[in-house]
């Protein structure tokens, strides 16, 4: 999408709004994520608004995060309970909190939001880092197929009498982009809320693991350790470097 800039995709009214309609998984995704941790340390990447540091954290699990929006930073920081995860301004493919963790994890697509395929290595190179010797880096992201089946699309998000929301994608097979533009319309106007991802499937996602030196070991089709099939539409992958 011609000028799209990532800097620009989370701040703002879209970073206040961010936690207005809750996703539905972050009761399982907490739990998943406590039993992993098994008490220990854990590191967020992406961890944005704290959708799932906050109740992560409220369950005695020292979090940390790092997070590239000041707004989101902003929003975390501001929610009750908020004080207790620790947030590393900046990219996820480069800054480093200066500690190890059993668990790293990355959730809710937000891999994709690294717009190149080198970009995406570099965050599994940075989560690598961020690994104690046995440490596990989770990651839970879409299977693109449901979007790339056809090149562009309009979903109506929502209908309501007052409150219209589009979404309106075009997908680019050569370069794995897809383009999404949230398209409000009320008595008040038009608000465009515009964003671009880089999808890969877990094939892919794995042999950027192969390149951090980590490997798959676990794959789930979602937060309750379903197994993942030809009709998973999302996974759960955990690499570690054994
Ligand atoms: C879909 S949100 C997910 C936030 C949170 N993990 C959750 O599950 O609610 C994606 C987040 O990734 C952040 N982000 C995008 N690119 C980033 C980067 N290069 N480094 C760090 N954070 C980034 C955005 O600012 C946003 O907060």
């Amino acid at each position: 999408m011609k000028d799209f800039d990532p800097l620009k995709s989370f701040v703002g009214e879209v970073a206040e709004h961010n936690d207005d309609i809750p996703r539905g998984d972050e009761d399982e995704t907490v739990r998943l994520l406590a039993e992993l941790s098994d008490g220990e340390p854990a590191l967020e990447l992406a961890v944005g608004s704290g959708r799932i540091a906050i109740p992560l954290a409220a369950r005695g699990v020292s979090v940390d995060g790092i997070e590239l929006s000041d707004d989101m930073i902003a929003v975390l920081q501001r929610r009750p309970g908020g004080d207790r995860v620790r947030v590393f301004p900046g990219d996820m493919t480069i800054v480093s909190t200066g500690q190890t963790y059993p668990l790293v994890f990355l959730v809710f697509n937000s891999i994709f939001n690294l717009l190149t395929q080198d970009d995406q290595v570099r965050c599994f190179e940075n989560a690598a880092r961020h690994l104690t010797g046995d440490g596990v880096f989770l990651v839970e992201a879409a299977v693109p197929s449901a979007w790339t089946q056809r090149d562009q699309y309009v979903n109506a998000e929502s209908v309501q009498v007052d409150h219209v929301v589009l979404d309106v994608c075009r997908y680019d097979p050569v370069t794995q982009i897809l383009d999404e533009n949230h398209v409000h319309l009320d008595h008040g106007g038009v608000r465009l809320r515009p964003i671009s991802c880089r999808l890969a499937w877990p094939a892919e996602l794995d042999l950027m693991a192969r390149l951090a030196g980590l490997h798959l070991r676990q794959r789930w089709g979602g937060w309750q350790r379903e197994s993942f099939d030809a009709g998973s539409s999302r996974h759960v992958s955990l690499y570690s470097r054994s």
